[in-house]
């Protein structure tokens, strides 16, 4: 056979990977990059998953700290988007495709895949498990028949599988309450203040956090709740509104966080998609519920 058809690994040439380019910077998340990477990096953890809220920044924490990890794997690093994915054959065929794996027999897929990744070191990261967690199982074979394989799944929320290390992703940290007169320098250093400042700085690149308009960027992140896809949305109005402007508005934040990026997926060019995401996976029986304390909490906000 032919050199290049041989199996070898070359040392010298760094491990594949398919991570998508981004195009802003990461912000803070020192400790939860380090817990996530301390995990994957421990001999038998195998299936990490990231869980938390539409928009608290799950996939951007794994992409992180996947592409720190590439050089721990050196079959390589592969991302698997099975946002736009309901169905389990669908969900392996995207993982096939993302491999580089080509259908060649009749053989089921996924024996095919466990039989082309078997020697494999290799962690794929599988974004947006929520709306397929009945693929979980299938999935999670792969684990067993691939014994260097890693897993590292978003998905707002667990799959529930044996071997699962759930990881919450928290939101961005926020301003303290009872910092009273906090320095500027002192509220820089906050996460979501930084994401703020920088992302507003994207769109109103003189930006800047002063005496005048501090206290109303920290009142604008904690009422955002520390959500970054949130916060985003909202500095994307910041050349139409100052600081202090838009506070006024974050009272009324669905109406306010619309407008994000083009180019976001769907679900996130605004709060609302987000929720309406959310909901959509729900069953009719929990979607009840949801409609129900909705109600409830409209009620014990204007009372
Ligand atoms: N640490 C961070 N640094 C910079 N930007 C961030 C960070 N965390 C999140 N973001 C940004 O906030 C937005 C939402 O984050 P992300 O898409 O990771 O959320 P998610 O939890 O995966 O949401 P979903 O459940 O909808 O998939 C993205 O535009 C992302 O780039
Ligand atoms: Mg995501």
């Amino acid at each position: 056979a032919p050199a290049s058809d041989s199996q070898q690994k070359s040392p010298l040439k760094p491990p594949p990977n398919n991570l998508p380019v981004q195009l802003t910077s990461f912000i803070g998340r020192q400790a939860e990059l380090k817990a996530v990477k301390d995990l994957l990096m421990t001999g038998d953890v195998r299936l990490v998953t990231l869980t938390g809220l539409g928009g608290t920044g799950k996939t951007r924490l794994a992409l992180q700290a996947a592409a720190d990890l590439i050089d721990h794997f050196e079959d390589g690093v592969f991302f698997v988007d099975l946002a736009p994915i309901r169905e389990t054959e669908a969900a392996i065929a995207a993982i096939a495709r993302a491999v580089g794996l080509r259908e060649t027999s009749d053989r089921p897929l996924l024996d095919e895949l466990k039989g082309y990744l078997r020697d494999q070191r290799m962690l794929l990261l599988l974004d947006n498990f929520e709306q397929v967690t009945a693929a979980a199982p299938r999935v999670v074979e792969l684990l067993q028949d691939c014994p260097q394989l890693k897993l590292l799944v978003t998905s707002r929320e667990a799959l529930h599988m044996r071997g699962e290390h759930i990881f919450p992703v928290p939101p961005m940290a926020m301003p303290k309450v009872d910092l009273k007169q906090p320095s500027i320098e002192q509220l820089t250093q906050i996460e979501s203040i930084r994401l703020f400042i920088e992302r507003a700085q994207l769109v109103k690149p003189d930006f800047g956090l002063t005496t005048e308009n501090a206290p109303a960027v920290a009142e604008i992140c904690s009422r955002l709740d520390g959500l970054p896809l949130a916060i985003e949305l909202a500095t994307a109005r910041i050349s139409l509104f100052s600081p202090q402007a838009l506070l006024e508005r974050v009272g009324s934040r669905m109406k306010l966080l619309r407008g994000g990026a083009r180019d976001l997926p769907v679900r996130q060019q605004t709060l609302r998609d987000t929720i309406d995401w959310s909901y959509e996976l729900l069953d009719p029986g929990e979607q009840r519920l949801f409609a129900l304390l909705s109600v409830f909490r409209l009620h014990v906000r204007s009372g």
